[in-house]
C-alpha cells in the first residue's frame, strides 16, 4: 500500500494517453481517469459508469501551473486556498480556457479542479499528461469506492486497468467550492469544511439544496441533483438523543423482523452490542467522525451485498467532517429522516419486570416462560425481588421443573427491586398482590406496578410454594403459564391498537 510501482504507473500512464480508463486512488474515494483534454476520454467515462453525460467532471492535477493552462479568470482568493489545502480534498470551479473540452465539463464554460495528495494518484496525473478528469469509480447510483474491490465490483471488464492502494484515508469524496460566485460557495461539503475555508478567505456560502431539502431549486453542481450513494434497501435516518435512537431502532427493526424481513443497522462503538435483531454494523466511534467517514460507503456496499430489506441508522454529530457524513447519509435515504422519541412513544412499554420476594422461583420462572411466548414487539424481560440478599440461584427445584419443560434458569442471580427499575417504560408485575402492596408502600415512583392475575385479567392465585414438593412446584408452574399466556395475548392485543393508529 502507499508504495508506488514505477512500472505499474508507467502503463496506466500510457493507457489514459492512449484514451484508456484507469481507476486510481485519491486520499477521498478511487477515481475513474480519463486524459481530460480529450473528449474521447470524457466519454468512455460517461460510459463505464452509466452517467448521465450532463454531470461534468473534476479535472485532477499535479502542480500549480497545470491550473493557469485549464482555467480563466482565477480571483484573488485561489492562491490562499491552494496554499493552504492542496494538495488535498478541495475541488475548485472556475471559468475555463478553451483548452478543456465541454465533454469533460459537461457543456459548461466552468471547470472543476482539484490538486490530491495521494501519492499512487500524483504519479499517474504526471505519467497521463497531467490532467485526468476522475469521477468517482463506481457504477453511477451506487456508494462511492474506498476499495480497489469496489471499483471491480463495479466496473471489472469495463475498464482497462484499476491500481490498486489499498483503503483511501478519508472515505467521502472532496469539498466543493464554486469560486465563480463572489463570495465562494460550497456546492458540495467533504472534509474541508465551511469554518476552515474561512479561516482562510473570510465568509463564503452554502448552496440552500444542501441543507434545504425542501427547496425547488436544483443543486448548483449536477451531480448533487441524483439520487447518489443509493443503497438498494430502503434506508432510515433514525435521529434523537443516543439511548432514545436505540430503543426506537430496536423497536422498528423487531416488528420487520416478524414480518419476515431482513434488517440492516448502521450503530456506532458505543451502541452496537445494544441491538438485538437484524444484522448490525458499527461504523465507527461517535466521538471521532473521521473513523465515521471512512466506513460508510463501506457499510451500505455490504448491506447491498447482504440484500438486506432496510437500513436503519443512527444519526451522527454534525462537527467537522460530519457535515458531510450526515449529508451523504441523508443522500442515501432518499432523505427519509424521523424522530426517534416519535417512535419510542407509540410503544407502551419496552421493558416487563416480574417481582417476587426472593427472585429464586416464581418470579424467574414468569419472566423465563414470557420470554418463550411469541411477543409481536421486542421487551426486555427481567426478574427481581423485594429481599434478595445476594446473587442466589434459581430454587434447585423451580430449575427442575423447567428442565422437564426445555426451558432454564442456569444462568440466573436474584436481584433486588430498585427504585431505579421503576420507570415511565417499564411494567411492573409483582407475582402477588401482598407483593405489589409491599412495592406500592416501599417505592415513591408507582406507575405501572399491577399483580401479575390483576394485569392479566385472571384471579387464580399463585402463593409461593417454598419447601413444598416437586409436585407442588409443577402445580405452581402450570397456574403461572396460564398467567403469562394471558398476559402475552394482552400486550400482543395492545401493540396491536397501537399500530393501528
Ligand atoms: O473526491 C473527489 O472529488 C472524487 C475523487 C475521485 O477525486 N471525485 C468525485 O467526482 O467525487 P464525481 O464526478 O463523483 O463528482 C463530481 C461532482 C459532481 O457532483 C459534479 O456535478 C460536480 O462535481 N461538478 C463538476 N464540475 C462542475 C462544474 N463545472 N460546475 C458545477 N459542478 C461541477
Ligand atoms: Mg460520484
Amino acid at each position: 500500500k502507499n508504495k508506488i510501482d514505477e512500472l505499474e504507473i508507467m502503463a496506466a500512464g500510457q493507457i489514459i494517453k492512449d484514451g484508456g480508463l484507469v481507476a486510481f486512488p485519491t486520499e477521498t474515494v478511487y477515481g475513474l481517469g480519463a486524459d481530460a483534454l480529450s473528449e474521447v476520454g470524457a466519454r468512455k467515462i460517461y460510459e463505464a459508469k452509466g452517467r448521465p453525460s450532463d454531470n461534468p467532471l473534476i479535472v485532477h492535477i499535479a502542480d500549480r501551473s497545470a491550473l493557469e493552462e485549464i482555467v480563466v479568470h482565477m480571483p484573488a482568493e485561489t492562491e490562499d486556498l491552494m496554499e493552504r489545502f492542496w494538495p488535498g480534498p478541495l475541488t475548485m470551479i472556475f471559468e475555463k480556457s478553451e483548452k478543456v473540452p465541454y465533454g469533460t465539463t459537461g457543456g459548461l464554460n466552468t471547470v472543476a479542479v482539484r490538486m490530491p495528495d495521494d501519492l499512487i494518484a500524483r504519479a499517474l496525473i504526471i505519467a497521463g499528461g497531467g490532467f485526468i478528469a476522475a469521477p468517482s469509480a463506481n457504477t453511477s447510483g451506487r456508494p462511492s469506492p474506498t476499495t480497489a474491490q469496489h471499483v471491480a465490483d463495479d466496473l471489472s471488464g469495463k475498464i482497462e486497468m484499476i491500481i490498486d492502494g489499498g483503503s483511501v484515508e478519508i472515505g467521502l469524496e472532496s469539498t466543493i467550492l464554486d469560486m465563480t460566485v463572489k463570495p465562494p460557495m460550497i456546492l458540495r461539503p467533504g472534509a474541508i469544511t465551511k469554518e476552515m475555508i474561512e479561516k482562510v478567505i473570510g465568509e463564503i456560502t452554502m448552496d440552500q439544496t444542501i441543507t434545504n431539502t425542501q427547496s425547488m431549486e436544483h443543486p448548483k453542481a449536477p451531480g448533487m441533483k441524483y439520487r447518489h450513494y443509493a443503497p438498494k434497501a430502503q434506508m432510515i435516518i433514525v435521529e434523537g438523543e443516543m439511548s432514545v435512537a436505540v430503543k426506537a431502532i430496536k423497536q422498528i427493526a423487531f416488528s420487520q423482523v416478524r414480518f419476515g424481513k431482513q434488517v440492516g443497522i448502521i450503530a456506532t462503538n458505543e451502541t452496537a452490542d445494544q441491538y438485538t435483531t437484524g444484522i448490525v454494523k458499527s461504523i465507527g466511534a461517535r466521538d471521532n467522525e473521521q473513523s465515521i467517514a471512512k466506513n460508510l460507503y463501506r457499510v451500505l456496499r455490504e448491506f447491498d451485498e447482504e440484500m438486506v430489506d432496510y437500513i436503519y441508522s443512527e444519526a451522527f454529530a454534525i462537527k467537522g467532517i460530519g457535515y458531510a457524513v450526515m449529508n451523504r447519509l441523508e443522500k442515501a435515504a432518499g432523505h427519509q429522516i424521523v424522530q426517534a422519541i416519535d417512535i419510542v412513544k407509540t410503544q407502551p412499554f419496552s421493558k416487563i419486570i416480574f417481582v417476587s420476594y426472593n427472585d429464586n422461583s416464581r418470579g424467574p420462572m414468569a419472566a423465563e416462560l414470557l420470554r418463550h411466548q411469541e411477543l409481536i414487539q421486542e421487551y426486555d424481560i427481567e426478574s427481581r425481588g423485594l429481599i434478595a440478599l445476594f446473587p442466589e440461584p434459581a430454587n434447585p427445584k423451580t430449575e427442575a421443573i423447567m428442565k422437564s419443560q426445555k426451558m432454564t434458569l442456569c444462568n440466573h442471580k436474584a436481584k433486588k427491586l430498585e427504585e431505579s427499575d421503576l420507570k415511565e417504560d417499564t411494567l411492573i408485575l409483582a407475582m402477588d398482590e401482598t407483593v405489589r402492596w409491599k412495592i406500592v408502600t416501599d417505592f415513591e415512583y408507582i406507575k405501572n406496578v399491577y399483580s401479575l392475575g390483576e394485569y392479566a385479567e385472571d384471579t387464580t392465585k399463585i402463593p409461593s410454594v417454598y419447601g413444598q414438593s416437586l409436585a407442588e412446584y409443577g402445580e405452581l408452574y402450570e397456574k403461572i403459564k396460564i398467567l403469562i399466556e394471558k398476559l402475552a395475548n394482552k400486550i400482543n392485543d395492545e401493540t396491536k391498537k397501537h399500530e393501528k393508529r
